[in-house]
């Protein structure tokens, strides 16, 4: 098999100098052109080696397939076009030489605005591109394979935390759900960007920051639980002293432990009322499905995998799946096992309202010794206590047409 990848950097690199160039000229200038047209010289060399190249732009992180570049690392083109709402990029078949430059021209226009909106100091409201029409090159949000229901995470900011815009986060997780399900297969390193982003989140400022999601409509609720349980993991996991490594994977572990959820119908899972025997049975079920579509997809996230299948565990052994004896459950399943709890409580469900923080707190410290293990709900509560002034609360909200 030949490798692909020197000259996939060879294109990347090729995109980046035809869009530096092209930004130099004003329009139909002939060099704006010629710049493109080199560039897509270079991509007509790829495609003929691989007819379906993809790429995704997230933070200084590029991954080509299924693939980091490790020669891009930091490269500014992959911030610049993850700004601009191009996070993923994909060539679906072969392109056409038009289709490429006028590619181009929508990409430094985007650029563009960006920088005039970042210069004015506005917050960020470049549209994200819905580049999801019937033409050979798709780009946008890492959504692009899956459906164009971008939404936009409008930031309340406690106290003097700055603005938070968790909305590639948002999408990147909703697309790492669409892979699930479409493809079975868990876009492993793009799901580990999203932790390293939420990770920058929360360390962006002098003191820790949780940056938390509000539900605003139900159908978002996976998305946005999956982000919480990802920082309160992480969160939890850095107060208790683990090392950096553990503290990633336990976040990426929060972040998939209810990914067995793809699996059970919608209308269980935002039923109002109560379960029949054979809906929780299904609903329950989502313990088993969510280790095993983890495993097959990658035999390195074996501790997601062990989250995923014993996050309903109870310290004495009760919960699900079933069990006969105490819980000697892994420690990463016992810290997401509470941080599930508080913010499935602290959130509104369809047959009750959110629970206020201190009513939660109180009952995760009840569970002590039943449900909970006690040196990880001690923790999380004193960490509670430091940090919960220090919550931004993003809402989501969807975005205008
Ligand atoms: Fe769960
Ligand atoms: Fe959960």
């Amino acid at each position: 098999m030949t490798d692909t990848t020197p000259i996939a950097i060879r294109f990347l690199t090729s995109m980046a100098q035809a869009l530096a160039t092209m930004s130099l000229y004003a329009e139909r200038h002939p060099a704006r052109a010629r710049a493109a047209v080199a560039s897509f010289d270079v991509l007509r060399d790829l495609q003929a080696i691989d007819p379906r190249p993809s790429f995704s732009f997230l933070g200084s992180d590029v991954v080509y397939g299924q693939q980091a570049i490790r020669g891009l690392t930091d490269w500014e083109w992959a911030m610049k076009l993850a700004n601009v709402g191009v996070q993923r990029l994909e060539f679906a078949d072969i392109v056409e030489r038009e289709a490429y430059v006028s590619f181009l021209e929508d990409v430094l226009a985007r650029v563009s605005a960006f920088t005039a909106i970042a210069a004015a100091n506005a917050p960020a409201t470049v549209p994200l591109p819905r580049g999801t029409g019937p033409t050979a090159i798709r780009f946008g949000a890492v959504g692009v394979r899956g459906s164009t229901d971008h939404r936009a995470t409008e930031a309340i900011p406690a106290e003097d935390a700055s603005l938070l815009d968790l909305n590639a986060e948002v999408d990147a997780i909703r697309w790492v759900h669409d892979e699930v399900d479409t493809r079975e297969e868990i876009p492993l390193l793009e799901a580990e960007s999203i932790v390293r982003s939420l990770s920058v989140a929360m360390h962006g400022d002098s003191q820790m920051l949780l940056p938390l999601l509000t539900l605003k409509e139900f159908d978002q609720y996976t998305t946005t639980h999956a982000l919480n349980v990802s920082v309160l993991s992480m969160g939890l996991a850095e107060f208790m002293g683990l090392s950096p490594r553990e503290v990633r994977s336990y976040g990426v572990a929060g972040m998939l432990h209810d990914l067995g959820k793809v699996r059970v119908p919608k209308d269980i899972l935002t039923k109002p009322g109560k379960l029949t025997p054979e809906e929780w049975a299904l609903m329950r079920s989502h313990t088993v499905e969510g280790a095993r579509l983890i495993l097959q997809s990658d035999q390195n996230l074996d501790v997601a995998a062990l989250v995923a299948f014993e996050h309903h565990i109870m310290i004495n052994g009760g919960g699900y799946p079933d069990r006969h004896f105490r819980c000697d459950c892994h420690k990463a399943s016992t810290l997401v096992h509470v941080c599930d709890v508080y913010d499935a409580l602290r959130t509104k469900r369809p047959y009750r309202d959110a629970w206020e923080p201190g009513a939660t707190l109180a009952y995760i410290e009840r569970g002590i010794g039943t449900e909970f293990d006690a040196d990880v709900a001690k923790a999380f509560i004193a960490m509670m206590g430091k940090w919960e002034p220090r919550l931004a609360v993003a809402n989501l909200s969807p975005i205008a047409a």
